[in-house]
């Protein structure tokens, strides 16, 4: 898992950065394709299938209004003012690592910023209390309130969720709930907590393609995800970078700018 999160969370600081106004998402899925094959991993994403539907894509490019789940295509094309969720996803020896942040392409708006800050902050104080005999409730309360009390809209149709072998295994780590409630973590578990936030309404609708979410409110939609160990101390994150120091360290760093 440690493998496969820092093989996942390297290739999506590489992508991010070739993300540039003017690029087709076709060509920067192309590009993710191209890492995941330098970096001798597979995309869990492309030949995901949902019932007889089955995902085109090397990884999920969803910009602006779209929520989650957008696929690579030649014609939509990145303009300065958007942002997009670059969603990686991807299997290693045999374990996944999954990984998302939603970036600005240019220069956006002070009120999308402020969009992207509040979701990240709000996945760090979910992870910070990813500990041993918390229950998932916890986690999803600290996220619903820090994405409400900001003025956004948490959605309900998409979940975080227990990972390892497999992409999605249990329990479900909803970004809404009631502190006290659910499973009880423990040291030892893998999960992903992956907050997704519209700026006015929760409501989402599908694409045509069948695959992407809309926000019905049609203003853009931020995603963050971190796939993590549960500890008794501090959650392990494990879709960090080599090179980002102990992961404690890392941690703590987000944390202290956002807590306050
Ligand atoms: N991070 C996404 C998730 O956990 C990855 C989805 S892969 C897809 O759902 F194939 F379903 F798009
Ligand atoms: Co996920």
């Amino acid at each position: 898992m440690r493998q496969a999160g820092r093989s996942a969370a390297t290739i999506l600081d590489k992508l991010c950065s070739l993300v540039k106004p003017g690029m087709s998402t076709l060509e920067i899925d192309l590009a993710g394709g191209d890492l995941m094959k330098e970096f001798g991993v597979k995309s869990a994403c492309k030949g995901y299938r949902s019932g007889n539907r089955i995902f085109p894509s090397f990884t999920c490019l969803s910009v602006n209004q779209e929520v989650v789940h957008g696929i690579g295509v030649k014609n939509r094309i990145l303009q300065s003012g958007d942002v997009i969720s670059v969603d990686v996803c991807i299997r290693e020896n045999g374990m996944i690592g999954d990984n998302c942040r939603t970036i600005p392409v240019g220069k956006v708006s002070p009120e999308i910023s402020r969009l992207l800050k509040v979701t990240e902050e709000s996945l760090y104080l979910g992870m910070r209390l990813a500990l041993d005999k918390n229950r998932v409730g916890d986690v999803s309360h600290a996220v619903q309130k820090h994405i409400e009390s900001a003025g956004f809209a948490v959605i309900t149709n998409f979940v975080g969720h227990g990972v390892g072998r497999s992409l999605h295994e249990d329990p479900q780590i909803p970004n809404f709930g009631k502190a006290g409630t659910g499973p009880k973590l423990r040291r030892g578990m893998a999960i992903c907590i992956e907050p997704m936030v519209n700026m006015k309404s929760p409501q989402i609708r599908m694409a045509k393609d069948g695959w992407t979410a809309i926000a019905v409110d049609e203003f853009p939609s931020a995603h963050f995800e971190h796939t993590l160990l549960v500890d008794e101390d501090l959650p392990e994150i494990l879709t960090i970078p080599e090179g980002c120091g102990k992961t404690e360290e890392y941690f703590s760093s987000k944390i202290s700018e956002f807590a306050a």
